[in-house]
């Protein structure tokens, strides 16, 4: 089966490792325990291995364990009955309750308490669940996924976290490197967030500049991918040129990187010309109508009413039609693979999906 990796991006060996992993366990019910530091990408990980997955048609239910508070979290997950406790005015499922026959997440399962451990424990041998202030058990069918940015062994060893969940969970352990040692990967992901922004707030797609490719490929992004995302949103929005400069870079950036002129030169694949002047026109594909005056280079001719006049369009079907086009060139470009054509197009794989259910019912 071919893996889809859910628009995870990246070309690095590292990750291509972590792939290799994923298309082997995602199809299976084990239990995997994804560590990485802080925005490399865990969730999106574990989405994909849900989607991987024969449970794919069923529920992903995420559940963030550090960010709800710890008295209520033994009820977010495992549900209570009417009058388990003073607020508790009617029963209610957990989410493991409506994770059945789907993908539990338990994100941050680090930060969970030691008594809520032992319970976690047991649904994970019995696959059974007690809700608070219940008097049995109920079968249920999840498949347990659990991150985690701390080291979970030096939490074991600290007493923090039970020794005996930790090797449940970490049966099949999934590792992602942090963003410094993807080597290339830091400039694909860099194009493609700029390119995303770019596109959203409707303007061309910025270059960078030799030097701040350079930059960008040296700096260590301690925040990893969801740093890296942020800024090229940031960049989007402020930098004037056609160009990202190193002088458009936070002093942030620039201190810790150092001397610029003793940094290797880094290639961006199947960018736009970094140090091409003027700006392009963002590359909209030109109505049916229109003559394509330089469909290559992105030329954009806006369509009038002349147009639809023309062609006795109304404005629904030409803008269907227009759609229509550009859905057809990107999964042509994509040799029909979905995932590479929504991403040319910029949208969700779902959503591409859904178009064209809507165009062939
Ligand atoms: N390889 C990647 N390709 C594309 N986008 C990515 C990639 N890795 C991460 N992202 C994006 O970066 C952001 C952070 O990712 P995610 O939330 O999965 O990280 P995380 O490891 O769960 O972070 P945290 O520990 O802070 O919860 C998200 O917007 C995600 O879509
Ligand atoms: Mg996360």
């Amino acid at each position: 089966m071919e893996l889809n990796t859910s628009g995870i991006i990246g070309q690095s060996t590292t990750l291509a490792d972590v792939f290799r992993i994923l298309g082997k366990v995602a199809p299976t019910d084990s239990t995997v325990l994804v560590t990485g530091e802080s925005g490399t990408g865990k969730e999106l990980l574990v989405r994909a291995l849900h989607a991987n997955s024969c449970r794919a048609d069923k529920p992903f239910v995420p559940i963030n364990c550090g960010a709800i508070p710890k008295e209520l979290l033994e009820s977010e997950l495992f549900g209570h009955e009417k009058g388990a406790f003073t607020h508790a005015i009617r029963s209610r499922p957990g989410r493991f309750e409506l994770a059945d026959g789907g993908t539990i997440f338990l994100d941050e399962i680090g930060e969970m308490e030691l008594s809520l451990q032992v319970k976690i424990l047991r649904v994970l041998q019995e696959k059974e669940i007690e809700r608070v202030g219940g008097s049995g058990c109920k079968k249920v069918d999840v498949r347990i996924v659990a991150a985690t940015n701390r080291d979970l062994e030096a939490e074991v060893e600290a007493g923090h976290f039970r020794e005996d969940l930790y090797y449940r969970l970490n049966v099949i352990p999934l590792h992602l490197p942090p963003l410094r040692e993807r080597g290339g990967d830091v400039l694909l992901l860099a194009r493609h967030f700029l390119d995303h922004f770019c596109r959203k707030k409707a303007r061309p797609p910025l270059g960078l500049a030799p030097d701040t490719r350079r930059i960008l490929a040296a700096y260590a992004w301690p925040g990893n991918v969801r740093e890296l995302e942020n800024f090229m949103e940031r960049l989007s929005i402020l930098v004037d040129g056609a160009v990202v400069q190193p002088s458009d870079l936070p002093r942030k950036i620039l201190d810790q990187v150092g001397d610029i002129s003793v940094l290797p030169d880094v290639e961006e694949a199947g960018a736009p010309e970094a140090d091409a002047s003027p700006a392009q026109p963002a590359p909209v594909a030109s109505g049916p109508a229109q003559t394509r005056p330089d469909a290559q280079s992105g030329d954009f001719v806006w369509p009038d009413l002349a147009v639809l006049e023309a062609h006795g369009l109304n404005l629904k079907d030409f803008l269907d039609a227009v759609e229509s086009r550009l859905i057809d060139e990107a999964l042509n470009r994509a040799e029909g693979v979905k995932n590479q054509a929504a991403e040319y197009l910029g949208i969700k794989r779902t959503t591409l999906i859904e178009k064209l259910k809507k165009r062939n019912p």
